[in-house]
């Protein structure tokens, strides 16, 4: 028997998806059971990079998602609309959906796995992490046994390929984001990457499966990477650290008995990492995560993140095993497969989170700044682990680096509070947590 597939998208991904399903030798030996019948694309136009019959090809998208004749409907377009209602809708005709949608999936998850739950199909979405890193399905299936406690991805290749060069070259923010544009590694609008929102959505996913809830995208908080600059590599640099922009989720052992009580936490922000860490090495346009549970301890998956490739070789495999379910148990749902979450899960506010943190601040150059600094710490009950002054810089100003000990964000940033009050002080132009 053979499987129809509804392709909606020829662009990077689509035509990646496709050729792989064009030359099946070598690969998987189901994936001669998959044709690709009809392809939906905006512009009918537009030349392609792939062979594909025009008689198969429409730019009337819906008429995908209604055929009777398809079995999954590929949804490779990005962005919110069309794809979240051409989803919907392929869903209410009972078609299986596979999708690379990070922001669909992150936004309206509940809505689509509820939609699918009650029609009984699957929805893949391997392709909406982390590209080629099949982490999804190791969260889902391979590492089923393990209570998770920590999940730590570099999950964002522009933001990795930036922070490297500018780690490698000592070049500032501004310059690099504009080499990376022309280059094509960054977009011409970076706002989705350079600011967190794409690693907070693929946050939002990885999240949720490790900890097994549903997660709320506004619950998660987020910090992109504008405001780190070359002193602050090379501060972190001569400290031992490396600095990359995170999405960190974590139960903690404990709280600080706050009023909210949740002990997840899922965050977004450049951090600083030690320079041992399996992450830091992690360099360019490589995506990366780390999973530590229990009884398997630290498993690491790095990989390619996005590209035509990794991205097709995620959708792929999630196509394959709808065909493997659907022919080895055609009138039942694989729970394996599924999505199993009912409830959204209680995220601990930033204020709660207990780290350590980084400081660059510029101070008038006069005796006494760091007996004042180390006051407005200790009043706060911040205990500081490094301190660096290095040189006067100019106008009479002093760049002073400060790392503290494990700390609670508000503790911090109480101290940060008095400190911007002191009259020896000019500004504060770095904050970043220590990983
Ligand atoms: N814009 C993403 C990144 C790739 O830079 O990692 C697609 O998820």
């Amino acid at each position: 028997m053979t499987y129809k597939v509804g392709l909606l998208g020829l662009g990077t991904v689509g035509t990646g998806v496709a050729k792989i399903l064009q030359d099946p030798a070598g690969r998987h030996p189901l994936l001669p059971n998959i044709e690709i019948s009809r392809v939906g694309v905006r512009s009918l136009a537009k030349q392609r990079d792939v062979e594909i019959d025009p008689n198969i090809v429409t730019d009337d998208l819906e008429s995908i998602v209604n055929d009777p004749a398809i079995d999954i409907v590929v949804e490779v377009i990005g962005g919110i609309e069309p794809a979240k209602s051409l989803i919907l809708k392929a869903i209410d005709h009972g078609k299986h959906i596979v999708t690379a949608n990070k922001a669909v999936i992150a936004r309206y998850g509940n809505e689509i796995f509820s939609a699918a739950k009650q029609k009984g199909v699957y929805v893949m979405l391997e392709a909406a992490a982390c590209g080629g890193i099949p982490v999804i399905q190791a969260l889902k299936q391979s590492l089923g046994g393990n209570r998770i406690s920590e999940l730590t991805g570099i999950v964002n290749g522009t933001t990795n390929y930036i922070l490297s060069r500018m780690y490698f070259e000592g070049a500032d923010f501004d310059k690099t984001l504009a080499e990376s544009q022309q280059l094509g590694y960054a977009e011409a609008d970076p706002t989705a990457d350079v600011d967190g929102y794409d690693a907070a959505d693929k946050m939002a996913i990885l999240a949720s499966l490790a900890f097994g809830d549903r997660i709320k995208l506004e619950d998660i908080y987020r910090e992109g990477i504008r405001s780190i600059t070359s002193a602050d590599i090379g501060y972190a640099k001569e400290l031992g650290f490396t600095i990359k922009l995170l999405g960190i989720a974590r139960r903690t052992d404990s709280n600080t008995g706050g009023k909210d009580d949740s002990n997840l936490e899922i965050r977004v922000h450049p951090t600083l990492i030690p320079i041992q860490h399996p992450l830091a090495n992690i360099h360019g346009v490589t995506n990366a995560v780390r999973i530590e549970g229990d009884p398997i301890g630290e498993v690491v998956f790095s990989g390619p993140g996005a590209g035509a490739g990794a991205t097709a070789s995620a959708v792929v495999a999630d196509i394959i095993n709808v065909v493997a379910a659907l022919k080895s148990m055609p009138n039942n749902v694989n729970q394996l497969m599924g999505c199993s979450h009912e409830h959204y899960a209680k995220i601990a506010p930033i204020e709660n989170t207990v780290t350590q943190f980084y400081a660059r601040l510029l101070t008038h150059d006069k005796p006494g700044v760091i007996g004042d600094l180390g006051t407005a710490f200790g009043k706060h009950c911040v205990s500081l682990n490094a301190i660096l002054q290095k040189n006067t810089i100019h106008d009479g100003l002093a760049e002073i680096v400060v790392v503290t000990q494990r700390v609670s964000e508000y503790n911090f940033q109480q101290a940060i509070s008095s400190i911007r009050d002191l009259p020896t002080l000019h500004s504060i132009p770095t904050v970043l947590r220590v990983l």
